[in-house]
């Protein structure tokens, strides 16, 4: 997408690889909206580390980061021995696979890498297979967005509210993003709507992520406290509701997003506002066969006890400051803990529909659907 910083427009993508340097390169999401900057991690662990600390986040831009650590592990081997080389790339796989448990898209973009993969004889044809094949898993990830917004387009109608949860725009992907296609698509189609992003304590990726995005393509949006949907939905002030997913399952439509967003669908229900998830193929797991079991990732709690800003006053107008100063400001009552999952599953039947690159599905319908879905 383009960003626009002080007056210059450039289009990024959230993940790049850098082949000259074998580095991935990311967007630093810990700093937006305040401060734009690429940071470069040198080898697969400070990619994975990257993963963890969020430095890149969201379903699609994590497998991206994945597939390219991979790759970068395997170009990173020397010597020609193919046992002691496999060895080494499951050791890159195990480590980027642990990096954050509960979006599927790295497992399945490293698989689709490591299935490539075999394809060589060598180590070298094996190393720039892996390299080609995370290069088509980011690409592939962009063509996803693009037909997200092509189906899910017809779905905003002029002068509607949405209301979205968390990011699941295009830093949460490689380009363009997943609730966020629609909307993009609507624009250029000339339609005219408002955007409710979720505020989504602890880390707030709605405030600052998602706010930031819709800014910078210029479309009416407000930032909502995480409270405040269930009123504004009572008072007929929203229309539809889209969101991403982190891992969606094929057998039974259940959705695994960003903690907040099982309420959100609940509220959604009781006032019979339609509720979509919009997912690329990467973000399905076939395997699973009950959402219970899917891995809910625990967060340290100094999240919840506070939260990471600039130094403001509330109503100054900071605009990407030179020198912006981030700081944590402990909120919560200094003695007491915090529990803090990261996500939650939302069951298949409070879910309206799951927009795909393939079409729009009822949730129950994937399984039937999983051949033009791409299972195999
Ligand atoms: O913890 P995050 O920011 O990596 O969580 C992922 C998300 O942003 C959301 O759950 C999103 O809605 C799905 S990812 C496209």
């Amino acid at each position: 997408m383009n960003v626009t910083i002080r007056g210059r427009t450039s289009p990024f993508r959230t993940v790049t690889f850098d082949t000259q340097n074998n580095s991935v390169r990311l967007i630093e999401q810990r700093l937006l909206p305040h401060e734009f900057k690429i940071v470069d991690t040198k080898n697969f662990r400070a990619t994975a580390r990257a993963i963890t600390d969020m430095v890149v986040r969201g379903a699609g831009a994590i497998g991206a980061t994945a597939a390219y650590g991979l790759a970068q592990g395997a170009l990173a081997f020397r010597g020609h021995d193919l046992k002691k080389f496999s060895a080494h790339v499951a050791t890159v796989y195990q480590t980027l696979a642990g990096a954050r448990p509960t979006a599927v898209d790295p497992v399945n973009a490293m698989n689709d890498v490591r299935l490539e993969m075999a394809l060589g004889d060598t180590v070298a044809e094996q190393q720039s297979l892996a390299l080609a094949a995370a290069e088509e898993f980011a690409n592939e990830d962009v063509r996803h967005c693009q037909a997200i917004g092509r189906h899910g387009a017809r779905l905003i109608r002029n002068g509607l509210n949405v209301l979205t949860h968390c990011n699941a725009g295009w830093l949460a992907f490689v380009d363009i993003g997943t609730a966020t296609a629609p909307l993009y698509a609507a624009q250029e189609q000339g339609k005219r709507f408002h955007v409710y992003c979720d505020e989504t304590r602890p880390r707030s990726q709605g405030a600052t992520l998602t706010a930031w995005e819709l800014a910078q393509q210029k479309i009416s949006h407000q930032i909502i406290a995480d409270n405040a949907a269930g009123h504004l939905m009572q008072r007929g002030e929203i229309d539809l509701v889209i969101v991403g997913a982190d891992r969606v399952l094929g057998r039974t439509g259940e959705v695994a997003n960003k903690i907040g967003t099982y309420t959100k669908a609940v509220l959604a229900a009781r006032h019979k506002i339609p509720f979509y998830v919009a997912i690329p193929l990467s973000t399905i797991d076939w395997k699973l066969n009950r959402g219970f079991d899917i891995p809910i990732e625990d967060r340290h709690e100094s999240e919840v006890l506070g939260a990471w800003g600039i130094i403001s006053t509330p109503h100054s107008a900071f605009r990407y400051p030179h020198s912006p100063r981030r700081a944590y400001v402990r909120v919560a009552n200094p003695t007491s803990g915090a529990r803090n999952p990261g996500f939650d599953v939302t069951p298949a039947d409070l879910i309206t529909g799951i927009i795909t690159p393939a079409g729009i599905f009822k949730p129950r319908e994937l399984w039937s659907n999983r051949q033009k879905l791409g299972y195999s």
